[in-house]
């Protein structure tokens, strides 16, 4: 670290709190590498009481790498279209993008062919409980796994695909319209490695995301679902989970090559939620 960085672990096997790093665009470069350094390390970071300045997180995560736009666009946010918007919250201009339904574990975009390096998401509203966002070390359960099941899944490829996700979320949030044949035809399928390996720190990891994998290429739908369930009980230990109550202030940065995510419910109609999201792209297709 820094003389002005602090870090300590969070309670799980990985993840950390960063202390003393100001969020802005001109974050001085040996505290921005310090951070970089410590997102490939620890995977997850939390940095607390960041003030609510959305062109702030704009220009920070830009430093990162170019952002990527999100697929949905009614819900970006009115001045700064690199914000996702999530949440219940609808009022200023802004509509967040709201799931009644639960989640499935994923790494952000994944159906793009080439997808996110990191993703930045800040909690401007936080409902008193639940809202929570659950984080899982794919690398740590990637190496816990037998050495048999490695070699079985070892060059085998994943099919991700938006409108699987899409027909996946209309199945569990009732009323969502389909996907249109623009937005289909502008997220084909793309195959990605069941096992990638991390650009910066080479570490391997289970890339699975269970609503957005059609099938494993060269297996029928039915062998790979069966597949993938077993690698996902196995993921989904509680050892390998980090999962994150939101403070408003929060912002939680987590490297989508190393990790996978999902979000808990609330009860939306007592409370309201609303998070900014920054997603920085990735540079290479997983491999
Ligand atoms: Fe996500």
């Amino acid at each position: 670290m820094t003389a002005t960085l602090g870090i300590r672990p969070l309670d799980a096997s990985f993840g950390a709190e960063l202390t003393g790093l100001r969020i802005a665009g001109d974050v001085p470069e040996a505290d921005f590498q310090a951070f970089l350094d410590a997102l490939h390390r620890h995977h997850v970071l939390l940095i607390r009481d960041v003030p609510n300045d959305p062109a702030a997180q704009v220009a920070f995560s830009r430093r990162m790498g170019p952002l990527e736009h999100h697929a949905a666009a009614s819900a970006v946010h009115p001045t700064h279209p690199e914000i996702f918007c999530v949440g219940n919250y609808a009022a200023d201009g802004i509509t967040a993008n709201f799931a009644r339904g639960v989640e499935q574990w994923h790494a952000d975009s994944s159906f793009r062919e080439v997808p996110s390096a990191a993703s930045l998401f800040y909690g401007a509203i936080c409902p008193p409980e639940g809202g929570e966002t659950w984080f899982l070390d794919a690398v740590g359960a990637y190496e816990a796994l037998p050495e048999a099941t490695r070699a079985r899944i070892a060059g085998l490829k994943g099919v991700h695909c938006l409108y699987t996700l899409s027909e996946w979320n209309r199945r569990h949030t009732p009323g969502r319209a389909p996907m249109d044949e623009a937005r289909r035809r502008a997220f084909p399928p793309v195959a990605h490695p069941l096992v990638r390996s991390h650009p910066v720190s080479g570490l391997k990891s289970l890339f699975l995301c269970p609503a957005v994998i059609s099938h494993i290429e060269g297996m029928s739908v039915e062998d790979s679902a069966a597949l993938i369930e077993e690698l996902m009980e196995h993921a989904t230990q509680e050892r390998f989970i980090y999962r994150h109550s939101w403070r408003v202030g929060d912002l939680v940065v987590w490297d989508n090559r190393s990790t996978l995510h999902t979000a808990s419910l609330f009860d939306h109609e007592k409370h309201q939620r609303l998070m900014f999201r920054t997603t920085v792209a990735g540079s290479a297709r997983a491999a």
